[in-house]
């Protein structure tokens, strides 16, 4: 459904950031902002605020922050209009619908009563089970053999069905649904007229936000010939490569535990569910797929893959980590020992020992196909292969420092020159470049295919699918200093403008700070002082002004400025500051070239390219700088009193100067940048 521009705009400005998320977080009033335990990060001291004067909230501890919208969207999960009917309807707003064309109507009303048809199907198979004799003494006997609790048999909404030709075909038959939705759904087989999953208990597989879209039949008892699972065809509601299974049940625990545990199959999910490991989800035996890893990084980047430990395992385990890699998951991978998969050994085990046994033998990634490589050190066709393979995904990895750090560890646990190894990893990342580039190229083309094809079928109906409106008006945050107090060390990235600046000047400094400029015969650090030490003093994230100032100091004193300088500095926050750089992508905020007027026609690729990195980010901190200072200047210009002609002039040839300033500056930007 469609809401109109006019309802949406109703909606955001009735709705409190105070009414919303209090119905989420139990908010305690402190000053003029309320605090709370943060629902998106573990913490016992509360950092989550919510500032009704901003109509914005904001948690210090974890980053995330934003209006009411943003809150259900990623609290809820709800997608844009999903939040604007909940508030509609808490706030009694009608929503004024926008008309679709008739196709899009007929083809919203089809996938609606797709649903329908699932839902009706899920409690027919409940029925079966918990109802019928047959149901209770086959499956409902089998779920207990295999441990299953009824609370989790209802979680899952478990059903049955039984060896009947037509049992459901006739209930919905009478019920009024049609022949062709249930055929359409895979409910009835095409061919036969009969019933498609027969004598089978059923797992229904469910959206994100918990509506059945397909359904996996496991069969009962053993026969040789069919298969142990049949699952759901694919349909406008299920495209298999877009979910994974669980993820409606797991995406809470998700978020709280901060990892994502991904396993093979239904029966481990629910099994591990049971044993209070909730933040799971199932592949459901096929590859993984680049859409199925963006919808777990929506919840979480850290990702766990727990795989059965014979050889398919493995090659399963081996196939999902590069692409995972590529998404920029943290990826780990737990083996568990062979001829055990989850279920079976948390079993065995229990939930302490399972527990354990994931954290102990967990590997990185890396680690994991060393592994496998020292397993076949004394062949060296195999050995070489392998160190390729390694060496191609480190290149996929996207964060410059997270790679850097690998091909170190790399080299030295296989004692091969590291220069090599680097040179061997740049080749990949300029191939992932460039295909990154085609790709997007690729797309570009595409969309705009599309649009040319969508403008020119358009039957003269302007009220098209509505453009969504701008995510959320991006609200000021309070001073930092104000904030000091409750600051630990902020981990995500920060909304005030100036903190894109100075965080990447901190990055510059600890990533590249013992770099030789030849050009300059200076470091990196050297110069970063010498150009914008000054600017340090005026820093506002409390936290990043600390860290540049060190650098100052340590310049001034002679010493060097690096990475270990941080990573192994006493104070907490500078240790996390260093880490986080390692372990988060640093992303240039999308903001920048509104922020500065600007624009950025290509990302810098940093590693490589430390010295234009390095002047890059001095030059863009120096030009958010002048325009504060041309703003401040501003309003002594416009507070002075009229008859001061002389501090008039005075100023406004500073002003003068400052735009001369700001224009060549830019200017030189657009140049680096090219
Ligand atoms: N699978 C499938 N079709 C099959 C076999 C397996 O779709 N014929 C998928 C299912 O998603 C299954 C997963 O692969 O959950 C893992 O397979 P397996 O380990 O054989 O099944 P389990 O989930 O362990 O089921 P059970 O314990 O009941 O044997
Ligand atoms: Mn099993």
């Amino acid at each position: 459904m469609s809401v109109s521009k006019k309802s949406i705009q109703e909606v955001l400005e009735t709705m409190q950031i105070e009414d919303v998320v209090s119905e989420f977080v139990s908010l305690k009033k402190s000053g003029p902002r309320l605090k709370g335990l943060c629902p998106f990060h573990n913490e016992k001291t509360p950092s989550f605020t919510v500032t009704p004067s901003l109509n914005m909230y904001k948690c210090f501890g974890c980053g995330n922050g934003g209006d009411a919208v943003k809150f259900l969207r990623e609290h809820e999960k709800f997608t844009f209009i999903e939040a604007i009917e909940w508030l509609a309807a808490k706030y009694g707003i009608t929503l004024e619908k926008t008309v679709y064309s008739d196709e899009q109507q007929l083809k919203y009303k089809e996938e609606e009563s797709l649903y329908i048809v699932n839902k009706f199907a899920q409690d027919y198979f409940v029925r079966q089970l918990k109802e019928t004799d047959e149901g209770r003494r086959i499956a409902l006997q089998y779920f207990k053999e295999r441990g299953f609790r009824d609370d989790i048999i209802e979680k899952f909404g478990l059903g049955y069905t039984s060896s009947e030709r037509e049992g459901l075909k006739q209930v919905a038959l009478n019920q009024g649904f049609k022949e062709e939705s249930l055929k359409k759904l895979g409910l009835i087989s095409r061919t036969s007229g009969m019933d498609f999953f027969r004598n089978r208990v059923m797992f229904p597989i469910k959206s994100v936000s918990g509506k059945v879209i397909a359904f996996a039949g496991r069969i009962m008892g053993n026969h040789k010939k069919a298969p142990k699972y049949i699952n759901s065809p694919e349909t406008e509601i299920y495209i298999k490569s877009k979910i994974v299974y669980g993820i409606y049940e797991a995406k809470k625990a998700i978020r709280k535990e901060e990892e994502c545990l991904l396993v093979e199959g239904y029966t481990d999910v629910i099994s591990l569910h049971q044993n209070g490991i909730e933040n799971v989800v199932a592949s459901s035996g096929t590859s993984l797929t680049v859409e199925q890893l963006q919808l777990i990084k929506r919840n979480t980047s850290n990702l766990k893959i727990i795989y059965d430990g014979d050889a398919a395992g493995v090659n399963a385990a081996l196939r999902g980590l590069d692409l995972a890699l590529e998404q920029d998951l943290n990826v780990k991978i737990v083996m568990l020992p062979d001829g055990d998969d989850p279920d079976s050994f948390i079993k065995k085990v229990g939930a302490t020992v399972f527990r354990s046994f994931i954290t102990e033998n967990a590997d990185d990634f890396i680690f994991f196909k060393l592994k496998l490589l020292e397993k076949d050190a004394t062949d060296p066709v195999k050995k070489t292969e392998m160190i390729k393979d390694i060496i191609n995904s480190i290149g996929k990895i996207p964060d410059p420092l997270k790679r850097n750090l690998y091909t170190k560890e790399c080299a030295q646990r296989l004692q091969i020159d590291e220069a090599i190894l680097i040179g061997e990893v740049n080749k990949v990342v300029k191939a992932q470049v460039f295909n990154r580039q085609k790709e997007m190229n690729r797309l570009q083309r595409e969309r705009e295919r599309k649009a040319r094809q969508a403008h020119s079928t358009k039957t003269g109906d302007p009220s098209f699918p509505p453009e969504p409106p701008p995510f959320f008006p991006e609200g000021e945050m309070p001073p930092p200093d104000e904030l000091a107090g409750d600051f630990a060390a902020p981990k995500k990235t920060e909304q005030n403008p100036s903190y894109f600046a100075e965080k990447e000047i901190v990055r510059v400094l600890i990533q590249h700070g013992d770099k030789q400029l030849l050009t300059e015969n200076m470091t990196v650090a050297e110069y970063v002082v010498a150009q914008a030490g000054e600017i340090f003093d005026e820093f506002e994230h409390p936290v990043y002004k600390e860290i540049v100032l060190h650098c100052r100091h340590l310049v001034q004193k002679g010493k060097t400025v690096n990475y270990k300088t941080f990573s192994i500095h006493e104070k907490d926050s500078f240790r996390e500051i260093a880490q986080e750089l390692i372990i988060s992508k640093y992303d240039m905020s999308p903001n920048w070239e509104t922020k500065l007027g600007i624009t950025l026609r290509t990302q810098p690729v940093r590693e490589e390219n430390f010295r234009k990195d390095t002047i890059l980010e001095v030059k863009k901190l120096r030009l958010l700088w002048l325009k504060k200072i041309a703003k401040q200047n501003t309003e002594r210009i416009k507070n002075l009193p009229k008859d001061d002609a002389d501090a008039m002039l005075k100023l406004l040839k500073t002003q003068q100067k400052i735009n001369a300033a700001i224009t060549q500056l830019s200017k030189e930007l657009n140049q680096v940048i090219l």
